[in-house]
């Protein structure tokens, strides 16, 4: 979590004990005062003014419970004695700059009866709308202390109407937007699934505060993330005031935290970035914040890539391997991803009802081991990458037999698998140490491997860890203690493989676990139409750079509608390419060349969402890079018959005073059309006229934009 050491090294700016605490952004401002009562109160949350001048609405900061908070507290404290209650004063608070120019605001509360410590944490960072929080909670005394809740962030809006943005889905259809009024009570959205934080409910949303929910470009709208792997939980809570509280954290469902003698509870990241110009602004902020501060190498380029599980599931051998290979290199992509089927000797992982574990390879499969294939991609030019489901564990494999007392499993109960697979009792370091060897071992024997996909197919269900035996409340925590523990090894020892972050497709998705990961895989549903949604989803919130996109068989649309949809993301493919058709192969060569082309565009450009699915028969989004002299286009026509249709673009991001060149690019063997001219101004305000007679259901087009050559 966090470290201290940092804080040594900081430049140290102020330590004042004055009554107004003020964080900024370029855009923003959070407001502290602190009251007669020394208790600490936010007083202002929104946008900056220029004259300074801010209403004072307050509502305490950290609100505790047992006291006169009538509602969900951010903390809840009982003490040795049995005292239920928390009363958080002011002490001091304290603003550094760290070495990379970001500005840590520390605020200190203190419990003057019972002296619990309370530190909220906030960072700002040059130029960007972005803030993490967090809290420190600790325990002074020589009692043990109860939390029974701990939130990272409150946060308080007081606005006439409130409306929230989620998202939700399940297994290949993961991220579907819904959005609606918030009424007087309290919402909830949370995940108890321990292993997994991204199924079913995300950790991602958005509050709108005002008349109308905000849109793309208009309106006051809060986006927030939690960055937090395992259970969490978001509330949205109306008083009778009308206020809105939101607190948010890690879930305290059966996970009432034991804070011992002199130790402290620091909880997760929640990052979020407040807007007055719509959700794009918001999403903008956050992308550029994530590929500078939060994401493994973020802003390092991204490996194109041919994966063999959709092609070939787990029946495959070398030779199979070795014509995938090729057809990668043909293809012009960067690596080949070996997925699941390499591995078990006693028991070879030839269906998913055993194997997991036993990450020795399947001799009979692979009778040459992985160097061998290895030095077949080398041959080929490519790089090889290699799939790997760590934490997981089949009961029909060796080391069930060697440690069954390893697994998360309830006595007395039936077994209740998913997938045939159960999970790792990571709360234990003997595993933790077994899992950072999984994966280093790999490496030693193989150091040329360039990347991993770590897969994470079930939730935890019936868990019951055997190494915290009576401390059971712990295990949720502990889980995601034990994962982050071993990926901070392993990072540190592999500072430089891109790591892809999979969970059964999308079942894993945040800001803590992409500090390890290059990209994440976001649904096993490839099928194109679907894909457009799904990564419509998680472009509010995670840059192109992070989503990886692969052209696979599922779906009806066309091959072109496909790979324009992946190309929008991180391009890739999951498909056996022999099976192509010549036009096919050569369209799909073609592609690839294009995204190498202009991948920075795309990983690394500002994203404008042009035309929602959900609102009408089209998609459009636009990648902009910062000297807005570069831009890319996409637009795909979906398959509703009745809704609405636009064949005016108005197009988003570019500078009036320029004047652009745009053409087609990626057309069916055909070349680029020849580019045509507009001014910035005409694009930006009377739009881009789309070829009605070249529209049809499920087709799609890509456009290159670029500044027009002077004369
Ligand atoms: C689920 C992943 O999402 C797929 O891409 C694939 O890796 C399978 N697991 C392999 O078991």
């Amino acid at each position: 979590m966090k470290n201290t050491i940092t804080l040594a090294l900081c430049l140290f700016v102020s330590s004042l004990f004055g009554q107004d605490i003020t964080i900024t952004t370029p855009r923003t401002a959070l407001i502290y005062k602190v009251g007669k009562n020394k208790r600490l109160y936010q007083s202002y949350f929104g946008l900056r003014k220029a004259n300074g001048q801010y209403s004072d609405q307050r509502s305490e900061a950290f609100a505790t419970g047992g006291m006169d908070f009538e509602f969900e507290p951010a903390i809840r404290a009982v003490h040795h004695d049995g005292n239920p209650s928390l009363e958080l004063k002011y002490q001091q608070n304290k603003q550094f700059v760290l070495p990379d120019s970001t500005k840590r605001t520390d605020i200190y509360l203190f419990d003057e009866v019972y002296h619990t410590q309370v530190i909220l944490h906030f960072l700002s960072y040059p130029g960007s709308d972005v803030l993490k929080t967090w809290t420190t909670i600790s325990n002074p005394t020589q009692q043990d202390l109860l939390l029974t809740h701990f939130a990272s962030a409150m946060l308080h809006f007081k606005s006439t109407n409130y409306w929230l943005t989620q998202f939700h889905g399940d297994w290949a259809n993961e991220m579907q937007l819904q959005e609606h009024r918030l009424t007087s009570g309290i919402k909830t959205i949370d995940s108890k699934l321990i292993a997994r934080a991204d199924k079913y409910q995300a950790p991602h949303f958005f509050i709108s505060v005002g008349e109308q929910a905000a849109t793309e470009d208009k309106g006051e709208v809060m986006l927030g993330s939690l960055a937090y792997s395992g259970n969490f939980k978001l509330n949205f809570e109306i008083d009778n005031r009308n206020t809105l509280h939101g607190t948010f954290g890690i879930n305290n469902y059966a996970s009432s935290y034991t804070l011992h003698a002199q130790d402290s509870l620091v909880t997760p990241d929640f990052i979020f970035v407040y807007s007055g110009e719509g959700k794009g602004q918001a999403s903008r902020a956050l992308h550029h914040w994530a590929r500078k501060y939060q994401v493994m190498d973020g802003q390092q380029p991204r490996l194109t890539l041919l994966n063999n599980w959709e092609a070939t599931g787990m029946k495959f051998n070398e030779e199979k391997l070795a014509q995938l290979m090729k057809q990668a290199s043909e293809l012009g992509v960067d690596l080949f991803l070996l997925d699941d089927g390499w591995f078990g000797d006693k028991y070879p992982r030839d269906q998913d009802n055993s194997s997991l574990g036993d990450w020795v390879v399947d001799k009979k499969k692979l009778p040459n081991g992985i160097s061998y294939l290895v030095k077949t991609a080398k041959k080929n030019k490519i790089k090889f990458g290699i799939w790997l489901e760590p934490e997981m564990i089949s009961p029909k494999s060796q080391l069930f037999e060697t440690h069954p007392d390893w697994v998360l499993q309830l006595p007395n109960r039936a077994t209740h698998l998913q997938r045939n697979q159960l999970v790792l009792d990571l709360a234990n370091p003997q595993v933790q140490d077994y899992l950072f060897s999984v994966v280093d071992d790999l490496f030693k024997e193989n150091p040329n491997i360039a990347y991993i996909k770590w897969d994470c197919n079930r939730t935890v269900t019936n868990g019951y860890s055997p190494y915290l035996k009576d401390q059971q409340a712990l295990m949720a925590i502990s889980y995601v203690r034990g994962l982050y523990q071993v990926l901070q090894r392993l990072r540190a020892k592999y500072p430089n493989v891109p790591f892809m972050l999979c969970s059964g497709g999308g079942g894993r998705v945040d800001y803590e676990a992409l500090k390890y990961f290059t990209e994440f895989w976001p649904s096993d549903n490839t099928d194109g139409l679907k894909r457009v949604y799904i990564q419509w989803g998680y472009s509010y919130f995670f840059p192109a750079n992070t989503i990886a996109a692969h052209v696979t068989s599922w779906g009806k649309q066309s091959l072109k509608f496909r790979t324009d949809v992946a190309m929008s993301g991180k391009l890739g493919y999951d498909i056996d390419i022999a099976h192509f058709s010549n036009d096919e192969k050569t369209f799909s060569r073609n592609a690839v060349q294009n995204y190498k082309r202009l991948a920075t565009l795309i990983e690394q450009g500002d994203l404008y969402r042009l035309l929602s699915p959900y609102e009408g028969n089209q998609a459009a989004l636009m990648y902009v890079n910062e000297q807005k002299d570069k831009a890319l286009l996409f637009v795909y026509y979906l398959d509703k018959q009745q809704a609405k249709q636009s064949n005016h673009l108005l197009l988003k991001g570019l500078d009036s005073h320029k004047n652009y060149e745009i053409r087609e690019i990626n057309r069916w063997l055909a070349e680029p059309t020849a580019w045509q001219s507009f001014s910035g101004t005409h694009l930006l305000s009377q739009g881009f006229a789309l070829d009605k007679d070249q529209i049809g259901q499920l087709s799609s087009k890509v456009f290159e934009i670029r500044l027009a050559k002077t004369k």
